[in-house]
């Protein structure tokens, strides 16, 4: 017999008495029918309470009995065994201390637990006869206790969460059944049971799987069911979203008040500027717990993407963005390149840029005088009447502003040389 060897068998069995179990057991061969019956007293034990397995028909002429926790008569399952000659009783290594054997080979087992629930093996030994044995099997049921509900969430966030329900505490040899609203559940995709029932997962808890659950514990001797538990639905966060008094202020002129809306009062309201949660600065005004930022004095540097974010315990969500596109401008305007020195024949090409938005319009003159519109002057082969005082002004129609500069350009005569060598064709 294998189990002879598990460390287990050396707890309450002597060598002595393990060969004397052992020589009891060789007697023993399988009957081909099962007088003998086994009965529970009382039929419905509860936790803490005792109950009494009796053996009916008992065969004449034994020599003992042998009571095994399980199925099977494996050594490491023998619980107690009683010798009549000897009228002693040895324990084996699934004896608990809470079990007594008589000689009429009946079990008595005190201080009931979950953990007795479950089968039972009676094996009696007969005198004399090698082929000749009983063997007597029972399943004792444990009343069940009273299950409760733990939930791995007791308020989820409406459609987005996933709630496990258990039914506790686990128990030995129950089948579990579950209910919503006092109807068995509803076949639904959001509602999954474990391979044992004792699980069950609700996907994207809505109010209508919300509850109330209860679950039941059932053995052939008793049932129980827990107290009700409804989950409290967190309500969806509503999107956010961005208003403003003005999209398109104008720098150093418009205050801007960006308020994130809807107003409720449990949110938590965070800004985000181009991406980066809005850094502390003291021209930032946030009243009104963040929902409203007021940027005073609004700059081109305030120009960018806005969101607003509102926060719970369980989470978050952004706005879309809006765009604060700040009117500027024109800054005084540069004339490109800088150089005042042009020789007759020369090209003049110039450049104006003032920064401005929306983008400036641009006029030239000379000596005050309108010359011409755009960006980019351009007057080929230069002579020395082009000289004078030009001006490049930069106008911006959305701020209603002017700036303008003004460079003084000399052309100098073509030099003798050149003209030596233009008189004198080859
Ligand atoms: C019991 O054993 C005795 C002798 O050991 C024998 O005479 C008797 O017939 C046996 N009884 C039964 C029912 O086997
Ligand atoms: C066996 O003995 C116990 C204890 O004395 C007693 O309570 C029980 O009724 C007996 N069983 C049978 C089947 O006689
Ligand atoms: C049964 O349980 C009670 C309380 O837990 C304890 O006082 C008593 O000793 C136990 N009896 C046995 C036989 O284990
Ligand atoms: C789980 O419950 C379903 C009905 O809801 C039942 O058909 C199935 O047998 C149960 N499974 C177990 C392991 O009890
Ligand atoms: C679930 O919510 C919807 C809308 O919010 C409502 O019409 C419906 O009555 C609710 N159902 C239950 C079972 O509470
Ligand atoms: C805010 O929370 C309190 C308790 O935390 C709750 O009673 C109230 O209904 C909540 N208000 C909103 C608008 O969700
Ligand atoms: C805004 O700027 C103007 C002039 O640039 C200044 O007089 C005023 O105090 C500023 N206001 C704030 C709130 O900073
Ligand atoms: C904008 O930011 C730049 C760089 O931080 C700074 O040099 C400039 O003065 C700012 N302009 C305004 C109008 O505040």
């Amino acid at each position: 017999m294998g189990p002879l060897s598990a460390p287990a068998c050396t707890l309450h069995i002597t060598w002595k008495e393990l060969l004397l179990t052992a020589s009891l057991l060789i007697f023993w061969n399988a009957p081909t029918t099962a007088q003998v019956t086994i009965e529970a007293q009382p039929t419905k034990v509860s936790e803490g309470k005792d109950v009494l397995l009796l053996v009916h028909n008992l065969p004449q002429n034994l020599t003992g009995y042998i009571w095994y926790k399980g199925q099977k008569t494996d050594l490491h399952l023998y619980v107690t065994s009683y010798v009549k000659d000897t009228e002693t009783v040895i324990a084996g290594p699934a004896y608990s201390g809470r079990e007594t054997v008589y000689s009429n080979a009946s079990l008595l087992i005190q201080n009931v637990t979950q953990k007795d629930t479950g089968s039972y093996t009676i094996e009696i030994t007969k005198r004399g006869d090698r082929t000749e044995g009983e063997i007597g099997h029972f399943t004792l049921y444990v009343e069940t206790p009273k299950p409760y509900i733990s939930s791995s969430n007791l308020s989820p966030r409406e459609a987005m969460e996933t709630v496990i329900l258990s039914c506790d505490p686990d128990t030995r040899d129950v089948s579990y059944l579950w209910w919503i609203n006092g109807q068995s559940l509803p076949i639904s995709h959001k509602l999954q049971l474990s391979k044992t029932n004792r699980t069950l997962i609700i996907f994207g808890v809505t109010n209508d799987t919300a509850g109330p659950y209860e679950c039941e514990m059932k053995n052939p001797v008793s049932s129980s069911r827990s107290d009700p538990v409804t989950l409290n639905l967190l309500p969806e966060l509503p999107k956010p979203y961005i208003t403003s008094n003005n999209f398109n202020p104008m720098e150093n002129k418009n205050v801007v008040a960006l308020t994130c809306e809807p107003k409720t009062q449990n949110y938590t309201y965070v800004w985000w500027v181009n991406g980066q949660s809005l850094p502390v600065t003291p021209r930032l005004k946030q009243p009104g717990e963040n929902r409203i930022l007021i940027l005073a004095n609004v700059t081109r540097n305030d120009t960018g993407s806005y969101e607003c974010e509102i926060q719970d315990r369980v989470g978050s969500i952004r706005s879309d963005p809006v765009t604060l596109d700040v009117l500027y401008g024109p800054d005084v305007p540069r004339i490109i390149p800088p150089f005042t020195q042009y020789h007759s024949g020369e090209n003049l090409y110039l450049s104006c840029f003032a920064d401005s938005n929306p983008p400036a319009e641009y006029t030239w003159t000379i000596n005050r005088k309108f010359l011409q519109s755009g960006q980019k002057l351009s007057i080929p082969h230069i002579t020395t009447k082009h000289s004078g005082l030009y001006g490049c002004s930069a106008r911006n129609s959305a701020t209603g502003r002017e700036r303008s500069i003004l460079t003084r350009i000399k052309v100098s005569p073509p030099s003798v040389r050149g003209r030596i060598s233009g008189l004198n064709p080859i």
